[in-house]
């Protein structure tokens, strides 16, 4: 029976593998907390990524840099308690895991001892690649993330579009293959032109999963304030928006404020 046909009870590694060869798009999206994690989990998302870009929604910080791992595992243990179905990975945050592979390996050890997710992920290809083999040799899964990589945004100086030119979108491919060759559940390739995401997920036997890398990539992941309109002032081409709660939780708010100011509520109705 095709995986697409079968009940799925959980998500796996094996799962999303299985939705790949059956060419069957994987939905991914960002949760950091139990009570919207709940909510993603019930409407059948495949995958929840507990982004470090709670750095950025949950925390207020210009970048993805200042978030630690002990914050990190704190949003990662409040998305598991809600979650029974989705797979659930964790970024691992800036500092805990470059240039130092037992560093990298004790930090993936604390997310799953601590938080009880089902895998990692890290931002990079060959420069980290030993951190990534040590840690799946401890027997935790991967996944990559390749392109536009928000920790190192200070190097790249800006965020626009990764891989345009000829010898970065080498580099690309030689990463996307050496981390698969090396074990990878999958890829997170973040804003690359969609020709080469195309080219990417062709020669990849693992699945891909694209953030502004086009049609062509075997799943999609948004940030979840992004796509449900909490955020309102960021923009790019990539991103479509589903909702728009800032507006909707503006207008309830200041209803309820204007209904306290005038003893409109409560009503008797709803009171003891
Ligand atoms: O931290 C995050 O939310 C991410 C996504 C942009 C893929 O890494």
């Amino acid at each position: 029976m095709s995986t697409a046909k079968k009940d799925i009870k959980r998500i796996t590694t094996h799962v999303l593998q299985g939705f790949k060869n059956e060419n069957q798009p994987i939905a991914m999206i960002t949760a950091y907390d139990y009570s919207m994690a709940k909510i993603y989990d019930e409407a059948g998302i495949d995958v929840i990524l507990v982004g470090d870009s709670a750095s950025n929604v949950m925390a207020g910080h210009e970048t993805t840099l200042p978030i630690t791992l002990d914050q990190m595992i704190y949003h990662a243990q409040s998305v598991v308690r809600a979650v029974k179905r989705a797979l659930v990975v964790v970024d691992l945050p800036f500092g805990t895991y470059q240039g130092d592979s037992k560093k990298a390996l004790q930090s993936a050890i604390r997310i799953m001892k601590e938080s009880g997710a089902h895998a990692v992920k890290l931002e990079g290809g060959e420069k980290i690649i030993d951190s990534i083999e040590r840690i799946l040799k401890a027997g935790v899964p991967v996944m990559g993330h390749l392109g536009l990589t928000p920790q190192s945004i200070y190097k790249f100086g800006t965020y626009t579009v990764r891989a345009k030119e000829e010898e970065e979108a080498k580099q690309l491919m030689k990463d996307a293959l050496l981390l698969e060759k090396v074990g990878c559940f999958g890829l997170v390739i973040e804003k690359i032109p969609a020709t080469l995401g195309k080219d990417v997920s062709e020669k990849l036997i693992i699945p891909t999963i694209g953030i502004g890398a086009g049609k062509h990539m075997d799943g999609q992941v948004l940030v979840s304030h992004d796509l449900l309109g909490i955020t309102k002032e960021f923009n790019p081409r990539f991103l479509r928006r589903y909702l728009n709660l800032y507006s909707e939780i503006k207008g309830a708010v200041q209803n309820y404020i204007s209904d306290v100011k005038g003893r409109d509520f409560p009503s008797e109705d709803e009171q003891y």
